[in-house]
């Protein structure tokens, strides 16, 4: 190659670099969005993979819930200014509320349950940086990551998909956790799985209509936490009890099989036996009189 030739197509590249130069100065904000985007959704996918891993067999293959509760819940949701929902962005005092909730119990467990902790700092395998990851991807709803990235993780390791979630035979193993960083409280957790980012600050939630005291109402005496006690049952003991009460695994709930005084399974009802059958009142708040409408409902009402 001679001179010329080489000053040509450096004058050649140079102009190149000129265009270029300028094509990425026009279009800076726009990079940046996408940036942005990219990196989110790197984040949900970690946090989607670390789910896939590691909490499908108790929370379900898309965090619908199994043995634990469902993690695919609205009031986990944390909506930003341009939300397809078209309704207000989260404050920013709730949203640090309800990472906080999560970030702390999937970092320390949950005592006196099978939630196992998970923060390196406590004992478990993840870094704070990956359990941030798991929170990202609930709290921004990636529920379809944990699809498409579980499927993958199926095929590879040849999972049958109907294997993954526990069987009776694995949770009889499953020891709870003792140990947590004391940040929870059942009042706390009341809270937020009953936060609702949808509703209407301007309207308060629903009234009680003049007259309709809980008093007046025979059904009243049966109530646990705003449900029927059958209701509640069906919501909150059926996945391991069975839905007739037949006992699946846990023991079967029905007058011919409960046969100890009402104490004995009130205590149980309300703190647990350090296994996976839960201690409600920490759980979700529930009342001496809420427990023992549930202890008369499985001593007394024919399944
Ligand atoms: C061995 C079963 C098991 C595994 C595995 C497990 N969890 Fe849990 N998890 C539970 C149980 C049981 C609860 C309910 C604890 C209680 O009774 O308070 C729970 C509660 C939670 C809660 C609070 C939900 C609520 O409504 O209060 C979050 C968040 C959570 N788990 C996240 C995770 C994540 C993330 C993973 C995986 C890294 C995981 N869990 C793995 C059993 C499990
Ligand atoms: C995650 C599974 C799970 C859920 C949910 C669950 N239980 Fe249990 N439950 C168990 C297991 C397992 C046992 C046996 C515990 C043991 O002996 O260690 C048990 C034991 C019991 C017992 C004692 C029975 C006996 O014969 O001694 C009662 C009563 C009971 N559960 C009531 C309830 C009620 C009421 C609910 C719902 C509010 C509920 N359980 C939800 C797993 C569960």
């Amino acid at each position: 190659m001679n001179t010329s030739k080489q000053v040509n197509a450096m004058i050649g590249l140079l102009f190149l670099a000129f265009l270029a130069f300028g094509a990425y100065i026009i279009n800076e904000p726009n990079r940046q969005a996408t940036a942005e985007e990219a990196q989110s959704e790197m984040i949900a996918r970690r946090g989607a993979d670390l789910f896939v891993n590691n909490c499908r067999s108790c929370h379900g293959l898309v965090g619908e819930g199994g043995i634990a509760p469902a993690l695919d819940s609205a009031a986990f949701l944390i909506l930003g200014e341009d939300n397809p929902y078209g309704v207000d962005a989260t404050a920013e005092g709730e949203a640090r509320t309800v990472r906080e909730f999560l970030f702390n119990t999937i970092a320390c467990g949950r005592t006196n349950t099978v939630m196992p902790l998970w923060s390196e700092r406590y004992g478990g395998s993840m870094s704070e940086t990956q359990v941030n990851y798991i929170v990202d991807m609930i709290t921004s709803e990636r529920w379809d990551l944990v699809e498409e990235i579980g499927v993958e993780h199926d095929i590879e390791t040849s999972t049958d998909p109907a294997t993954v979630v526990l069987t009776p035979e694995d949770a009889g193993s499953l020891s709870a956790t003792t140990a947590n960083c004391g940040q929870y409280t059942g009042a706390v957790r009341q809270g937020i799985v009953s936060r609702d980012p949808f509703a209407d600050p301007g309207e308060p939630g629903a009234t009680q209509e003049p007259g309709e005291e809980p008093s007046d109402q025979p059904e009243a005496q049966t109530m646990v936490q705003g449900a029927l006690v059958g209701e509640f049952y069906a919501n909150n003991c059926a996945s391991c009890h069975g839905g007739q009460r037949q006992g699946a695994v846990g023991p079967a709930l029905t007058p011919q099989a409960l046969t100890e005084p009402d104490d004995f399974y009130a205590d149980t009802i309300a703190n647990g036996r350090g296994t996976i059958m839960p201690a409600w009142s920490q759980l979700a708040g529930l009342t001496d009189e809420e427990v023992d409408h549930l202890v008369q409902f499985i001593k007394h009402v024919e399944p």
